[in-house]
């Protein structure tokens, strides 16, 4: 786990020789999911596409190669409980669907357990909520993982509908049925960065055997399921018991709403919010309290500070909000050992506005690549 950060900050050196290559951010494919049908048929669709049916023998090795590497062994045996009475311990429909997902793809469901816990820890990540002159809110994050490769390919966007409406969106992966990005369309936008948990395998598995705390990605997607107005979600978000520290990043539909939730274990410790009022017309989030400098090898949020003063409030659009994710070291440029908002970690950027839900759009990037030509 101690290796995520390390490996990030290792890769982004190497991107810089690949500076070059040819741009390919992409617009990843969507899913609906029938929340009207049983849990275990929701992510049958995906499942069953041709495209993706074509990856799963990847997805199998990838897995098995993810978990030998980031889950310490001794912790094994508590997933084998966990697994074995799942509705014991996980609530629905996310011990049904992990049981579908286990069942089209042939993917052991103690594997699926595991990848759903493991996603949940171990994202590095930037993101923004701003305010533009007109006063709409606009989100955006980019989403970094050692494991990116793998993850481009399995990455899609859910549309959880509900009679046929769309209750709530998300952006997801394969096999990953909670949620770190996702959009209640009207009514707000959240997204989850990482905060510094030390050792949390055993942490997070024995507050899950005591049925004590959340997963993370439970609680966001139970929030997009349920909460009604930015403040209902905003205090769900607070104060619920998780498994792991975390941000949470909230955006609103109305002006003014957005904040970055710095959550401890039990609950907030700080709720950040913006205040356009007085000049303070976004926050921002990486992976470090916002009171506190982040550490020198891995300052992501000056960078991007800098990108959204740059483009001011009057130049905020999705389009604009994209270029500022996709801040990065130039080819040329001296100092480029020092991570940057888009880098070799970086999987996807999602640019969501609560208000106008249709922005909603997910690119799956190859930092390697230029500055796409297919941005919004
Ligand atoms: C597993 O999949 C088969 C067909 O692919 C289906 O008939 C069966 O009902 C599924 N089982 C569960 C538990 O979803
Ligand atoms: C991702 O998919 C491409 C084909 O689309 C394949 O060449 C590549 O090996 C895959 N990468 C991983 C890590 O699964
Ligand atoms: C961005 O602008 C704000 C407000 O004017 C200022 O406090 C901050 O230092 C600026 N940051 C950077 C990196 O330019
Ligand atoms: C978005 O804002 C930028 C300036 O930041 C501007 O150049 C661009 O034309 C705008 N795009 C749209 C679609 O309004």
């Amino acid at each position: 786990m101690e290796s995520c950060r390390a490996l990030v900050l290792s890769l982004c050196v190497l991107s810089v020789s690949l500076a070059l290559a040819a741009g390919r951010d992409v617009p990843v494919k969507r899913y609906v999911v029938n929340l009207d049908a049983a849990p275990e048929e929701h992510f049958l669709p995906m499942c069953q596409d041709p495209d993706i049916l074509e990856l799963i023998p990847m997805l199998k090795k990838d897995a098995k190669d993810m978990i030998t590497s980031l889950v310490p062994e001794e912790v094994l045996p508590l997933v084998d409980i966990l697994t074995a009475d799942l509705d014991q311990y996980l609530p629905q429909p996310f011990a049904g669907e992990m049981r579908g997902i286990a069942n089209c793809t042939g993917i052991d469901l103690g594997e699926i357990v595991i990848l759903n816990l493991a996603y949940d820890l171990t994202a590095f990540c930037t993101s923004i909520v701003a305010q533009d002159a007109k006063g709409t809110i606009w989100h955006g994050r980019n989403l970094d993982y050692g494991f990116g490769d793998f993850l481009r390919n399995i990455t899609v966007m859910l549309d959880f509908q509900t009679k046929g409406q769309t209750l709530y969106t998300s952006t997801s992966y394969l096999g990953y049925v909670g949620a770190l990005t996702g959009q209640r369309p009207n009514k707000f936008t959240i997204t989850v960065d990482e905060r510094d948990q030390g050792a949390w395998w055993m942490n997070a598995l024995e507050a899950l055997l005591n049925k004590k705390a959340s997963l993370v990605s439970f609680l966001v997607r139970e929030t997009l399921a349920e909460a009604d107005t930015y403040d209902v979600a905003i205090q769900r978000l607070a104060y619920t018991p998780l498994i792991a520290p975390v941000y949470f990043i909230v955006g609103g539909a109305n002006v003014a709403e957005g904040a970055v939730i710095t959550r401890d274990r039990e609950s907030a410790l700080d709720i950040w919010t913006m205040n356009p009022a007085q000049g303070r017309w976004f926050v921002l989030e990486t992976n470090y309290d916002h009171w506190e400098e982040p550490p020198a090898d891995d300052n992501r949020r000056m960078p991007t500070m800098k990108a959204m003063n740059t483009t001011g409030q009057a130049g905020i659009n999705a389009s604009s909000m994209f270029q500022v994710s996709s801040t990065r070291p130039q080819f040329g440029h001296v100092v480029l050992s020092v991570p940057h908002v888009l880098n070799k970690g970086t999987t996807y950027t999602a640019i969501m506005s609560a208000a106008q839900p249709q922005v909603y759009n997910t690119w799956v990037r190859w930092p390697e690549g230029q500055a796409s030509a297919q941005s919004p």
